[in-house]
């Protein structure tokens, strides 16, 4: 029977209930919904609003419930409403009227905007912990790999050249930056709504400070319209997880050219690959390759968010249980892509031998060069990347490259040209030399790992 029979002639129809349900996408909040309970049956009966004594006997039998969810003693009603109705309903069957006390002063609605918040704090965490792995195995390798010389690339051109450990500290910072989002996000959802009622507060002298500090929340929410109806920390997380997406799609998108052989950069481990059913040759980047399909779905569900919030007029409307199946869907398809990515990128094998060679092609000392020009002979920065540019033409001519191009090709561009040219375009001298702030020399390579795990030691 539903909560609101006492107004109806009838029963919900039955593929009608189906629709109308959540209890398929909200009973994962159980444990949330339970807690939250737990609180604010403590609070009646701190307040004297209910019997201390029932509301001790609510809370213990409240436990019993959580407890036997969990193992699976106690089958969720997949007919149910919603996890709110099913563990009241539950509980009243069980204690009968002390049963009936616990709804006191409070709403479905202020309940499950209670809920949602307490699982996404929750979720928040597992993923900021996920992230700072992530970090943690990035700024290992970048150091493992601080003298790695490879190819930079803009317009997937080669361009200068750069360190592995430097390319690797670039997604490091892309995930710190998720992290402090996810932490902003978390800042904003850390406000307490029972006590708002459907709509309207209440008549019950609450003390919704004290529910706040049993379930460990900052703040306790101004306003009742407010308190449920905002899901905008909903919006908050999903575009935080959405940005993450992103820098993972980029990541698997260079992984996935890596592994190929026209780079042959890296290879991934076995465990990490897959194979094909009639190519019997193949090795395949399917994880990264999902990872980066997956980025899709995210998109998706910060859009069906924004779109459900859109126009709603206050307070609550029943579009909003829409908001559980598409934050639930992003927070789960991060925690799975990071799940998969981490050991991935762990137990790739660094081919350092072809970066180092890709990156004697493609005149990526170039701009070493003209610099050569500017700092050993004076020349104006323009008239050296002119010169510069022509020896590159030359080179192709000739098929050389500027390493290999006779000291005579040099000085009939340019006679100022000597010797030194040589050592100045070396491919150690040109990153060694890149020691400037954030640059991608060893040392700086270095310097920044050791800075970022020491970030990620002073989060914990
Ligand atoms: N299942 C509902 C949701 O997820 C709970 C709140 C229902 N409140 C109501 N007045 N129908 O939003």
């Amino acid at each position: 029977m539903k909560l609101w029979a006492g107004r109806f002639h009838k029963e919900l129809d039955p593929k009608t209930n189906d629709f109308n349900s959540s209890i398929s996408f909200d009973s994962r909040m159980y444990q949330e919904d339970i807690r939250g309970s737990i609180a604010h049956a403590t609070m009646l009966g701190a307040c004297g609003i209910i019997d201390k004594v029932e509301s001790e006997k609510i809370c213990d039998e409240l436990q019993k419930i959580s407890d036997e969810i969990t193992a699976g003693t106690l089958p969720i009603d997949p007919n149910a409403e919603d996890i709110h109705t099913f563990v009241e309903g539950e509980l009243t069957q069980r204690l009968g009227s002390a049963g009936k006390r616990l709804h006191t002063a409070r709403s479905r609605n202020d309940q499950v905007a209670l809920d949602i918040r307490m699982t996404l704090k929750k979720e928040a965490a597992g993923l900021i912990d996920q992230l700072k792995e992530l970090c943690t195995v990035l700024a290992n390798k970048a150091m493992e790999y601080s003298e790695t010389i490879m190819p930079g690339y803009t317009h997937l051109q080669r361009a200068q050249p750069i360190t592995f450990g430097h390319h690797l500290l670039a997604y490091g910072e892309m995930f710190l930056r998720d992290i402090g989002r996810m932490q902003d996000a978390v800042k904003r959802m850390d406000v307490m709504p029972l006590g708002s009622g459907a709509l309207a507060g209440t008549t019950y002298p609450l003390d919704r400070r004290m529910t706040a500090d049993l379930l460990g929340f900052a703040q306790v929410s101004r306003n009742s319209l407010d308190g449920v109806s905002d899901r905008d920390f909903c919006v908050e997380l999903a575009s935080a997880i959405s940005l993450a997406m992103v820098h993972l799609s980029r990541f698997s998108e260079e992984i996935i050219l890596w592994c190929s052989w026209e780079f042959k950069f890296i290879e991934l481990d076995d465990a990490f690959s897959t194979g094909s059913s009639i190519m019997p040759q193949k090795k395949n980047p399917d994880i990264a390759e999902l990872v980066r399909g997956k980025s899709g779905r995210v998109f998706g569900d910060l859009m069906t968010l924004l779109s459900m919030l859109k126009g709603l007029p206050l307070a609550y409307n029943k579009d909003m249980q829409e908001d559980k199946e598409a934050i639930f869907d992003a927070v789960d398809t991060l925690k799975l892509c990071l799940t998969a990515f981490i050991p991935m990128i762990d137990t790739m094998r660094v081919l350092t031998d072809n970066m180092r060679a890709a990156a004697a092609k493609g005149f990526i000392n170039a701009t070493d060069c003209a610099d050569y020009l500017v700092g050993e002979k004076g020349l104006p920065f323009r008239d050296a990347y002119r010169i510069t540019g022509e020896l590159v033409a030359r080179c192709i001519e000739l098929n050389e490259t500027l390493e290999s191009l006779s000291m005579e090709e040099y000085q009939k561009v340019c006679p100022e040209f000597d010797e030194g040219v040589y050592e100045a375009i070396s491919l150690e001298k040109c990153v060694n030399g890149r020691t400037v702030y954030g640059g991608p020399a060893p040392e700086n390579v270095k310097s920044q790992a050791k800075g970022m795990l020491k970030t990620l030691e002073q989060m914990k």
